[in-house]
């Protein structure tokens, strides 16, 4: 039996991760502030798991409660979440940025080095690789950072690569998600912004329910096939699945790894509205207006990496990914 810390355990990936986790057999901490999660959400996946959950309310900047819970509980390895990850957010209060996201992973880091526990899966994002030379676009693509938040995953890697170098005990697994859609099939957790949604798939969801009026499709003038920006969309519990993988990799053999997750595939703006609307059973007005500054055309993964090193595969594709976030949204019992 296997302990791991879960930081921002309690978010949207994290949550999902938990359960992939717990599942697989590993106990497992969250640790979360619960900033951007609702505080229900261990109760939610103690009722998933039929088991009880640990979750300690921290930050992962305050070095103090992160020696506690390295004291109390014989951690194997820490999966990190814990961020900040507005894009926009971030070209206005970049500090917080760079509190989060770097502050926080460096007080984390040596908390770890203290403590003797020297493996990490760490969340990054296709985000470095900013307006990618080529697509599908491959790990050995370079950094470019297109804004605060993009900065801080590329700071985040580096800072671990160099970690690994200057001390071979360290097993770091980079795992750079493309677009996380979905919800877990119980419909008990799933994406749950407390705001207008940034994202497509949210805000879709959000015109779904009437929330929200209708969709705004951010250009229809890009070099692709009709016009509007392509994603390469990964289920959350394939991403989730992915986790699993990079940890049962570092465990076993110690391997350091950055890989792509993403399915390999693009779909466009329109192409998400059309699968959303089959899932949901009813129409989804949209409306094309400008581009959004700072988009990227398109975002697609090299897949085959992951696949050689993890032996990760996508089971799951776009129709499940708004089946089951229409699923989700659309749980009265959760969503008063
Ligand atoms: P999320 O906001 O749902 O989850 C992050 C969790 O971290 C939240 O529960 C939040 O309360 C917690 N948290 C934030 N600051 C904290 C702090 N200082 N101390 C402790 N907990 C803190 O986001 P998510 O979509 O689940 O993303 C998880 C990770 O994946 C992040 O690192 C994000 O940058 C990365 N990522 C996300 C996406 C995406 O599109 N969702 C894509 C690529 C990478
Ligand atoms: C997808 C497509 C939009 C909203 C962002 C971050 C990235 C990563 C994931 C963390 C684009 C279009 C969107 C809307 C639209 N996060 N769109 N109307 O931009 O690929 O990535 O989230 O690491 O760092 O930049 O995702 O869901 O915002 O957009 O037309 O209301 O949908 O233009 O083509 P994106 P997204």
């Amino acid at each position: 039996m296997t302990t791991i810390l879960l930081t921002g355990g309690a978010g949207y990936i994290g949550s999902h991760t938990y359960l992939a986790l717990v599942a697989a057999g590993h106990d497992v901490i969250i640790l979360d502030n619960f900033s951007n999660a609702r505080a229900s959400v261990p109760a939610r996946l103690e009722r998933i798991t039929g088991k009880p959950v640990t979750c300690v309310e921290g930050d992962v900047r305050d070095a103090a409660r992160l020696a506690e819970v390295f004291a109390a509980f014989p951690i194997d390895a820490v999966v990190h979440f814990a961020a900040l990850k507005a894009v926009g957010e971030s070209m206005v209060r970049p500090l917080d940025y760079f509190d989060v996201n770097i502050g926080g992973l460096t007080t984390l880091l040596k908390a770890m080095e203290a403590a003797g526990c020297r493996r990490i899966v760490f969340s990054s994002s296709a985000t470095v690789y900013g307006v990618p030379d080529e697509t599908p676009t491959p790990e050995t693509a370079e950094f470019r950072a297109m804004n605060p938040y993009g900065q801080t995953k590329i700071i985040g890697e580096q800072m671990l690569d160099w970690l690994r170098q200057s001390d071979p005990r360290w097993a770091i697994g980079t795992l750079r998600y493309f677009n996380p859609a979905g919800a877990h099939g119980s419909a008990l957790i799933g994406e749950d912004p407390r705001d207008i949604p940034n994202n497509l798939m949210p805000f879709v969801a959000k015109v779904a329910t009437g929330e929200l009026q209708r969709v705004n499709v951010f250009g229809n003038d890009y070099d692709t096939p009709d016009g509007t920006g392509v994603r390469d969309y990964i289920h959350v519990e394939d991403l989730a699945r992915g986790h699993v993988l990079s940890l049962k990799r570092l465990l076993e053999t110690g391997d350091s790894h950055l890989v792509n997750l993403g399915t390999g595939r693009g779909y466009s703006v329109l192409e998400v509205i059309a699968a959303y609307q089959r899932a949901c059973n009813r129409e989804l007005p949209y409306t094309i207006t400008d581009r959004r500054p700072g988009d990227v055309p398109i975002y697609v993964a090299r897949a085959d990496r992951a696949a050689e090193v993890l032996g990760f595969r996508t089971e799951k594709g776009l129709d499940e990914m708004c089946a089951s976030s229409w699923k989700w949204v659309s749980n009265d019992e959760v969503h008063e």
